[in-house]
């Protein structure tokens, strides 16, 4: 019985332990402060600009897939053991970021950091970091454009299992990953390209969940409910043509038929256009056959 007793004293002991050094690592992440120089761009007015901002921001970008189709903000996780993330209210009403200059809208979106230098959780600015300023000022001009939401959302918050991804090294805030120095183009041309397919693959934010070489698997921490990105170099959409990638992008449809979840954001990618589907095929084709979930 007293060895029993040791031997629970010392798992339990560990155990404590191991949350501790979970805690004050993940607790280290959280309060990091970035200090990064701001960009001046100027904002344009003309309708022409908030029309291609508006493509930018749906087919594109699709901000309003995690942001609400409103820009009102969304709850994205609410799993008490994994988080409590929330992308917040975008627009000027009550809750939003009304109060935000430009340079600070600018700053959250391709650095992945709020104007107090704190990191955003989960918000893709690593690929957000490669916008042209072009796209990326039309996309913010038009989101500005859009009726006022008035909706506060709470703080996100990270539960035990994403700690414990932010202590193993996860980058879970972007902010940590991206190359603050990096100066991005100032526009990106429109080509049925595989160069110009790389730019909208990076973009689109295909990399965040098919994994950054483009070969599928799951999403870390993902619940097993979830679909797992499928692998989109050729060995993954091995015969298939560019009418297919058409109807799944368009149409949420694979070859076979069989319907695409719409974890897969196909709602938005739908509204992308003919040389745009063309250029992203041209550079899915150009990759490297990787095996499912290779690296
Ligand atoms: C994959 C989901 C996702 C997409 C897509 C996304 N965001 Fe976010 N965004 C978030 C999350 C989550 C947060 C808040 C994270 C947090 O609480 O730390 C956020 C935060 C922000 C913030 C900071 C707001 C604040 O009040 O702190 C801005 C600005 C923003 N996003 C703009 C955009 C724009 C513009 C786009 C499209 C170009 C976009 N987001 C696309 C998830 C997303
Ligand atoms: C939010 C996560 C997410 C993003 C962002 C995303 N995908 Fe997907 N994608 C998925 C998931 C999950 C599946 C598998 C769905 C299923 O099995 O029904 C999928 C499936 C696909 C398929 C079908 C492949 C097959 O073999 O059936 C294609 C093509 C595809 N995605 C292309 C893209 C492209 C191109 C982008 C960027 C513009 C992109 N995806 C962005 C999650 C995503």
């Amino acid at each position: 019985m007293k060895w029993l007793k040791r031997i629970l004293i010392a798992v339990v002991t560990f155990i404590i332990i191991i949350v501790l050094v979970i805690y004050v690592i993940s607790n280290r992440h959280l309060s990091r402060k970035f200090d990064v120089p701001r960009v001046a761009l100027t904002f344009p007015t003309d309708t022409e600009s908030i029309a291609r901002g508006e493509h930018v921001a749906i087919a594109l970008t699709k901000c309003g897939a995690c942001h609400g189709d409103d820009f009102g903000g969304k709850v994205l996780i609410d799993d008490g053991k994994f988080a409590h993330v929330y992308a917040p209210n975008l627009t000027r009403g009550k809750g939003g970021i009304g109060t935000w200059s430009d340079a600070d809208f600018v700053t959250a979106v391709t650095h992945g950091i709020r104007p107090d230098g704190s990191a955003l959780l989960m918000m893709p600015s690593d690929a957000y970091s490669e916008l042209s300023h072009a796209d990326l000022i039309n996309a913010l001009v038009y989101i500005r454009s859009r009726p006022a939401v008035d909706h506060e959302w709470p703080a996100s918050s990270l539960g035990p299992l994403a700690r414990m991804l932010v202590a193993i090294g996860q980058p879970l805030f972007p902010a940590e990953v991206i190359n603050h120095g990096q100066a991005a183009p100032d526009s990106m041309p429109a080509a049925a390209s595989a160069a110009y397919g790389k730019y909208l693959v990076t973009i689109g934010g295909c990399r965040s969940c098919h994994n950054p070489s483009l070969s599928g698997g799951p999403l870390p921490g993902a619940p097993s409910n979830f679909k797992v990105p499928a692998n989109l170099t050729p060995a993954g959409l091995k015969g298939w043509t560019l009418g297919d990638l058409r109807r799944a992008l368009r149409d949420g449809v694979q070859p076979s038929g069989t319907p695409i979840d719409t974890f897969m954001p196909w709602r938005y990618t739908k509204r992308m256009t003919d040389v745009e589907i063309e250029a992203t095929w041209l550079y899915l084709q150009s990759l490297p056959p990787k095996e499912f979930g290779k690296q």
